[in-house]
């Protein structure tokens, strides 16, 4: 009877994120652990392909992704915004311009995450919607080898606000003002449609659901929203 009141105090609960996501997620299941000392959490961290993939084989109980996929049935539910930036290096010529033209980044290269990233399809996407041609330079796997490319001159990238927090606050990495950035888009919570989710998973989706925009979205974020 004490642990029904007490809320979800068993079971095993595997949470698969993608690799932008990973800069606040520790931060939700610290808080959902101690509201939920029971549970035993495990985090996978990973791309967009491999989480689609998960879903796809039913082998995670809840996602938390850039796009839903549309080639799996899925459930998913928008949870926090996700806004998409130019960053560059502080020395970089545009830093501090207003308003810079789109089409001034086709004399700029650009530092791409790998196929199968979120991040970089949302890229492709904006700049192809809007007839943009970009270069492609160096194509590198993680966030943060990304943001040490730009930082050593490498050329410009395209990624998610959350990944830069601290760059930012310290000033190694600047977002450029750019037409059309912030690129608004969302962060959405999802599992395979029809999935009976276990009374853990059902805990963290309506803890994800209704908290974690407060306790996840730095004030840059906001702002920047
Ligand atoms: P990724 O994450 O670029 O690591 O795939 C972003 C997303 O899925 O939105």
């Amino acid at each position: 009877v004490l642990e029904s009141l007490k809320g979800v105090s068993r079971g095993t609960l595997c949470i698969a994120v993608a690799s932008t996501v990973n800069y606040f997620a520790p931060r939700l299941m610290a808080i959902f652990q101690q509201r939920h000392p029971g549970i035993g959490l495990r985090l996978d961290v990973t791309n967009r392909e491999s989480l689609v993939q998960m879903l796809d084989s039913n082998s995670v109980d809840l996602v938390l992704m850039g796009v839903p996929p549309r080639n799996v049935e899925v459930e998913a539910e928008a949870f926090m915004d996700n806004p998409l930036v130019v960053i560059a290096p502080p020395d970089h010529p545009l830093a501090g311009e207003h308003g810079i033209p789109l089409a001034r980044l086709a004399e700029e290269t650009f530092v791409m995450r790998e196929e199968g990233s979120g991040t970089r399809q949302a890229m492709e996407r904006f700049f192809s919607e809007r007839g943009q041609e970009i270069r492609h330079g160096m194509q590198m796997t993680r966030n943060e080898a990304v943001k040490q490319a730009v930082r050593s001159g490498l050329g410009l990238s395209v990624v998610s606000l959350h990944t830069i927090e601290l760059e930012l606050e310290t000033r190694r990495l600047v977002t450029l003002d750019v037409e059309g950035f912030p690129d608004r888009r969302q962060w959405y919570l999802v599992y395979r449609r029809g999935k009976r989710l276990s009374p853990a998973a059902g805990a963290f989706r309506e803890f994800v659901l209704s908290e974690a925009a407060r306790i996840a979205l730095p004030t840059r974020v906001i702002q920047a929203v």
